[in-house]
């Protein structure tokens, strides 16, 4: 395990992730300090700050990145704003943890990783189920041939969020709809277990310009074919499973990573073997421990550049063929590798 770097965190944003972040990194303050948080609201950054022991709250955005007291920036804003504020914290230095998905597309992407390089700050997208101990034991079982060559794999995550009052889950501009807020995880994870895909088609309910239930095949090299369903409006149970050609592996919750879910190992003619992998964390703090293991190689293993690069690219390509497109599309797959810097 690289050495844990002690990091000065600020928070950009208040709102839902931002709060279960900021309580998740309280329980490793030992090894992490929440320096201050960002707001356009000087009351709302103050009473998060207050809730969180933060030691200073800051009235916008370009304040907290500004501050001199941080060295990495959890971005915990809607999606639309993600690679604006990623360009600034690395222009001004700081290391960033940025929430899924990085980008609205690729080429900002590629923008925000060119702007990292040259400023030799970390970005790393955030996937905290990709942090846990039992992604690498899942990866590491399926190279050891423990089911065969991977035929049939199917990942989910949906639920109804008609009555939460969400606004930028619904809202195009904002970076909305089901394939960007949770279909990111099973694409996330198929690509985990199979790689990148050959071709990837998708069918959706499209409503507003958003996708609100969407449903998909991923045709990966070997011969292995993966599904993916993923809604807003629609509850169903979350699930990772890949059949191999002589077993399969079933995760259990696989995006929350609750304590004791596990990693279920089946094979004809075998016990079924249980992998929990549980090291008493909780599910951001282990991501911040994450961040903090490898920030000065400006990028974690659990979730590479290379890795963002892929899902951003999937993602652009699914959007294309289900007609969801950004109300100012500029930018979109246009390839530039410096996003025209
Ligand atoms: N990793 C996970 O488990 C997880 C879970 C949920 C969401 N997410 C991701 O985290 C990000 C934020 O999601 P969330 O559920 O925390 O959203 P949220 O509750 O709506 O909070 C977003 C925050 O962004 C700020 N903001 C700036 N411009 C805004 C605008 N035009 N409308 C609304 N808020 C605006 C607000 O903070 P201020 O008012 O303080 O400026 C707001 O509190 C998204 O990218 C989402 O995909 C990740």
């Amino acid at each position: 395990m690289p050495t844990l770097r002690h990091l000065r965190w600020g928070i950009l944003g208040t709102g839902n992730i931002a709060g279960k972040f900021a309580r998740d990194l309280a329980s490793v303050a030992d090894r992490a300090t929440l320096v201050a948080v960002g707001s356009r609201d000087a009351a709302k950054a103050e009473s998060f700050r207050i809730a969180h022991g933060a030691q200073r709250a800051h009235a916008s955005y370009a304040a907290l990145v500004d501050d001199p007291g941080i060295d990495t920036v959890y971005i915990s804003l809607p999606n639309h704003l993600h690679a604006e504020w990623a360009l600034r914290c690395a222009q001004a230095g700081k290391h960033v943890l940025c929430e899924k998905p990085a980008m609205l597309t690729t080429s900002e992407l590629e923008a925000v990783l060119a702007l990292a390089r040259r400023s030799g700050t970390f970005f790393m997208e955030a996937y905290a189920y990709r942090c846990h101990a039992r992604c690498a034991r899942l990866t590491r079982l399926i190279a050891d041939g423990a089911i065969g060559a991977p035929r049939l794999l199917h990942a989910s995550f949906a639920f109804d969020g008609s009555t939460l009052g969400r606004p930028r889950l619904w809202d195009a501009a904002m970076g909305g709809g089901a394939l960007m807020d949770v279909g990111v995880y099973p694409l996330s994870w198929l690509r985990l277990v199979a790689g990148e895909p050959l071709a990837a088609q998708a069918l959706a309910h499209v409503e507003a310009g958003v996708d609100h239930w969407t449903a998909g095949t991923l045709a990966f090299a070997g011969g292995a074919i993966g599904t993916f369903t993923t809604a807003l409006r629609c509850a169903t149970p979350t699930t990772a499973v890949v059949h191999g050609a002589t077993g399969a592996i079933d995760v259990v919750e696989p995006w929350r990573c609750p304590p004791g879910a596990a990693l279920v190992l089946r094979r004809p003619g075998h016990d079924d073997e249980r992998f929990t992998d549980d090291d008493g964390l909780a599910l951001y703090a282990r991501e911040a421990l994450t961040v903090a293991a490898h920030v000065d190689a400006g990028q974690a293993p659990a979730c590479t550049w290379a890795d963002s690069l892929g899902q951003a690219r999937l993602l652009d390509a699914l959007r294309a063929q289900i007609g969801v497109r950004w109300p100012d599309a500029a930018g979109d797959g246009d390839g530039d590798s410096d996003g025209g810097r």
